[in-house]
């Protein structure tokens, strides 16, 4: 957490930024654990993801799904999504507004698989049926393929919430600037 609560909204973006980019490295950090918002048809749907990467100068975040999963189907069908994550440590809740990229090969895709593949986490892309098949019972049966998907999250807008004590705070940041919004 940031010694001091920053006060401008230049400082407060840079937090922001920094947060972001320490949360993928911090297994206990509130925002590794993100939720997902995605248009399903006319409904919307939500669930919970890991984020595994950030890119602070593309302004973009990465997470890894099953290819074959309900969520990849949306992103494909309506691209803009919604990440919104919560610390409660911080006290601060960021909303992003996404536009999202499911990618199932070229070399972005190679070298992440490469690095999972020897790892436990890897069974979970080896199911044998999607994410969200009715099956018989709980099992650890492991098809012969791996269904690795990256998902890139390009941020569009971040909004930025701060619950405090003393007040609360709420800024949002995009392509026409940074400004604070009523909370
Ligand atoms: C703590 C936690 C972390 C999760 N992380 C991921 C993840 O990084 N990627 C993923 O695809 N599913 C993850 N899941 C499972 C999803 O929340 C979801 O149940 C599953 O992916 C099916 O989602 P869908 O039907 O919307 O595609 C996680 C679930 C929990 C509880």
């Amino acid at each position: 957490m940031s010694p001091q609560r920053p006060t401008t909204l230049a400082a407060i973006e840079r937090a922001v930024w920094q947060e972001l980019d320490e949360c993928v490295r911090a297994a206990g950090h509130g925002w590794r654990v993100a939720t997902l918002a995605t248009l399903d048809g006319g409904r919307a749907d939500a669930r919970s993801v890991v984020l595994r990467e950030v890119e602070p100068g593309a302004r973009r975040v990465i997470f890894y799904t099953d290819a074959r999963s309900p969520k990849v189907r949306h992103l494909e069908a309506h691209p803009e999504g919604t990440l919104l994550l919560w610390s409660r440590e911080l006290g601060w809740q960021l909303r992003l507004a996404v536009t999202l990229e499911a990618l199932t090969s070229g070399p972005a895709v190679a070298s992440r698989w490469a690095r999972l593949a020897a790892t436990p986490a890897a069974q979970d892309y080896f199911a044998p049926l999607a994410p969200g098949s009715v099956i018989e019972r709980p099992g650890t049966e492991r098809g012969s393929q791996g269904h690795f998907a990256l998902v890139v999250a390009s941020i569009v807008a971040l909004d930025w919430t701060e619950i405090h004590p003393e007040g609360h705070r709420r800024a949002a940041f995009d392509a026409s600037g940074a400004r604070w919004l009523q909370p």
